[in-house]
C-alpha cells in the first residue's frame, strides 16, 4: 500500500483560518535579569515537520528562527541568576512561601491568556495533534494549580515547632540555589514546565533552556515570565546545547540540574561540572517499557491499551510501550487484531479532527525508523501491518515487527517513534531475563487475568521498574502519582509533591529548651521577625 493513499500534506488552502500560520515568527528576544533583549547575531532557522503540498511539489513550512546564542550571553544569564539568588540572601530564596504563590499565580494568569498561540506552535513545531496539544497545555496549568496547593499543605505541615530530647526545632524546606531546566521536545511544554515551577516555587533561581525542537511555543510566554518574577528569577538561553550549556556547567555554579533527555548527554553534562558532587541531579531519560501479555489476557483490552500505548504521539512518549512480549498460543490472534485495529487509526495533520498519526519533527527520523525496519526484516522478521514503514516525507506509516529476535535493532534500541515490535515467547523466563538484563528500568505492562499469575510476576517486576501497570498502558499521570525509573531510565523522582521535594533540601532552626531561647523564639514568631521560623498558617 501506498503511504499516499492513507496520508497526504495539505494544500495552503486546506489549513483551517483558525491554524494557519501566516507569518514566521523570528524570535530575537531572550530574557535576562527581569530585562527582553534583543538578538543581533546568527539564528537558527524553525522548520515544521508540517510539509505544504504546491501543484505537484511539496514545500517546507519555514516556522521562524531563534537566536543562536552563545557562551558569552550564558554566563550573562548565570551570573544573573546567580545575582538574584545572591547566596541565599537574594529577595526571592528569602521571600515568604504566600508571595512566591502570588508570583506563580500570576504568571499562570498571564500564560492562560496565550493558550491558542502556544496550542498552534505545539501542532506546527512537533506535529502534536490539537487534542494533545491543549491537554499539554491544560495539564500543565493543572500541575501549577496542584504544586501551589501541595506547597500549602507542606507549608502548614512545617509550621509548628518540635521538641525532642529537650531540643526545641522548626524544620522546613530551602532552595538549593540556581537551577538549570531542560525539556524534552515531544512535552516541551509540560515537561519543562514540571520542573521548571516547582523549582522556582522552592525558591530557586532558573536558567531556562527549551529543547532543540519546540523553542518557538515559549515565546508568547517570555513577556509573562518577565512581568511574573523579579529579575534575575528566570532567565532564557537559546542555541546550540555544547556553546551554551557547556560554559553553564563548566562554571560550576549550577546547583541543579533538571534534565529530561538522554542518559548520554546527562553523563556528559555531569562531566563538565568541575564539582559534580555538590550539583544535584533530577533527569528523565530513555525507556524502552515492555508489555507482557499473557495466554489468558482479555484480548480486545489488550489490543486497545497496546495500540494506545504503542502508538499515541506516533511512539514518541518516553513511557510508551516499545517492545511487546506476546504468548506463542495467543500470538496470531494478538497480531491480527492489533493491526486491524491500527488500520482503523486516522492519519493527518494534527487539526484534523480525529487524527492519531501525524508528521515526526526530528529532521531524518523517518531514514532511520526504516534502517531499524530493514535491520528487523534482513534478520528475519516481517513487516505484518499493510503498509507499514512507508514513509511520505517526515511522516511514517506505523510497522509492525513480528517475529522479533534479540540480535535486532528493534529489540535491543529505543525507536521514540511508530515502530511496534513484537516478541514471540514460550516461557514467561524469556521476557522477565529481558526486563532484569535490559539497561532501562522505567515501567512495564502486564497483560492477563490470573491473580496467582499476576501476583507471582508483580512482586519482582516492582524491583525491577518503578511502575507496574495491569492491563493498561504505561503512563505518567496522574501527575500527583510518583515517576521515576531505574538504571539509565532517571535519577530523582517527579510527582507533585515530590517535585517540591526534588528542588529543596531540609533546614531547620534549633535551639536548646531554655527560657532565653524560647523568649527568643517567641519574640521572633510574636513580632514576626523571621519568614523562616514563623507559625503562620498559609490558607
Ligand atoms: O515522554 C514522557 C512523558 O513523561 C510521558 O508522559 O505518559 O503522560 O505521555 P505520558
Amino acid at each position: 500500500m501506498a503511504v499516499q493513499s492513507r496520508f497526504s500534506f495539505p494544500t495552503p488552502e486546506e489549513i483551517p483560518e483558525q491554524w494557519q500560520f501566516p507569518t514566521p515568527l523570528e524570535q530575537r528576544s531572550y530574557l535576562i535579569n527581569g530585562e527582553i533583549h534583543h538578538w543581533d547575531g546568527p539564528m537558527h532557522p524553525v522548520d515544521s515537520p508540517v510539509y505544504l503540498r504546491k501543484e505537484d511539489r511539496l514545500e517546507k513550512v519555514r516556522l521562524g528562527s531563534y537566536p543562536l546564542m552563545t557562551g558569552v550571553e550564558a554566563l550573562q544569564a548565570l551570573e544573573s541568576a546567580c545575582n538574584a539568588y545572591d547566596k541565599g540572601r537574594g529577595a526571592w530564596p528569602t521571600l515568604s512561601v504566600e508571595d512566591r504563590i502570588r508570583h506563580i499565580e500570576e504568571f499562570t494568569l498571564k500564560m492562560r491568556q496565550q493558550r491558542t498561540e502556544v496550542v498552534r506552535l505545539l501542532m506546527w513545531e512537533v506535529g502534536k495533534t490539537l487534542k494533545d496539544s491543549e491537554k499539554e497545555f491544560d495539564r500543565t496549568v493543572d500541575y501549577i494549580h496542584d504544586t501551589v496547593e501541595a506547597l500549602k499543605e507542606l507549608d502548614r505541615r512545617s509550621s509548628s515547632f518540635t521538641l525532642e530530647q529537650q531540643i526545641l526545632g522548626q524544620i522546613r524546606r530551602s532552595p538549593l540555589g540556581v537551577v538549570l531546566c531542560m525539556g524534552p521536545f515531544n512535552y516541551p511544554l509540560n515537561e519543562t514546565f514540571t520542573t521548571l515551577i516547582p523549582a522556582l516555587i522552592m525558591g530557586n533561581t532558573v536558567i531556562f533552556k527549551p529543547p532543540k525542537l519546540g523553542v518557538l511555543l515559549h515565546e508568547p510566554l517570555l513577556k509573562a515570565f518577565q512581568e511574573a518574577f523579579p529579575p534575575g528569577v528566570v532567565n532564557t538561553v537559546y542555541g546550540d546545547g555544547p556553546s551554551v550549556i557547556n560554559p553553564l556547567m563548566e562554571s560550576g555554579r549550577i546547583d541543579v540540574l533538571a534534565f529530561i533527555g538522554s542518559s548520554r548527554v546527562a553523563d556528559l553534562l555531569k562531566k563538565a561540572h568541575p564539582k559534580p558532587h555538590r550539583m544535584r541531579g533530577i533527569l528523565g531519560l530513555e525507556a524502552k517499557n515492555p508489555a507482557i501479555i499473557l495466554p489468558d489476557a482479555d484480548l480486545d483490552l489488550t489490543v486497545k491499551e497496546t495500540l494506545l500505548g504503542s502508538l499515541s504521539f506516533n511512539g514518541q512518549r518516553c513511557t510508551a510501550l516499545k517492545l511487546i512480549f506476546v504468548h506463542r498460543s495467543i500470538a496470531d490472534r494478538y497480531i491480527n487484531s492489533f493491526c486491524n485495529a491500527l488500520d482503523q487509526l486516522k492519519a493527518g495533520m494534527p487539526w484534523e479532527n480525529g487524527v492519531n498519526l501525524t508528521p515526526l519533527p526530528e529532521p531524518e527520523k523517518t531514514t532511520w525508523l526504516q534502517s531499524l525496519v530493514q535491520d528487523a526484516v534482513n534478520q528475519g522478521a516481517q513487516v505484518v501491518n499493510p503498509g507499514g514503514g512507508a514513509i511520505s516525507r517526515s511522516f511514517f506509516w506505523p510497522a509492525v515487527l513480528y517475529p522479533v529476535a534479540p540480535s535486532m535493532q528493534a529489540y535491543q534500541l529505543e525507536q521514540f517513534g511508530p515502530i511496534v515490535p513484537i516478541v514471540p515467547y514460550d516461557h514467561i523466563d524469556e521476557p522477565l531475563d529481558y526486563v532484569a538484563t535490559s539497561d532501562y528500568g522505567q515501567q512495564i505492562s502486564l497483560f492477563g487475568k490470573n491473580p496467582d499469575q499476576m501476583a507471582a510476576l508483580i512482586d519482582p517486576l516492582v524491583n525491577q521498574v518503578c511502575r507496574v501497570n495491569l492491563n493498561s498502558q504505561c503512563q505518567r499521570g496522574p501527575d500527583t502519582f510518583p515517576f521515576t525509573g531505574r538504571k539509565d531510565s532517571a535519577e530523582g523522582t517527579l510527582s507533585v509533591s515530590d517535585a517540591l521535594r526534588c528542588f529543596s533540601i531540609r533546614s531547620l532552626v534549633a535551639a536548646k529548651n531554655e527560657e532565653v531561647n524560647q523568649e527568643l523564639i517567641n519574640n521572633i514568631v510574636r513580632e514576626r521577625k523571621s519568614r523562616f521560623l514563623s507559625t503562620d498558617f498559609i490558607f
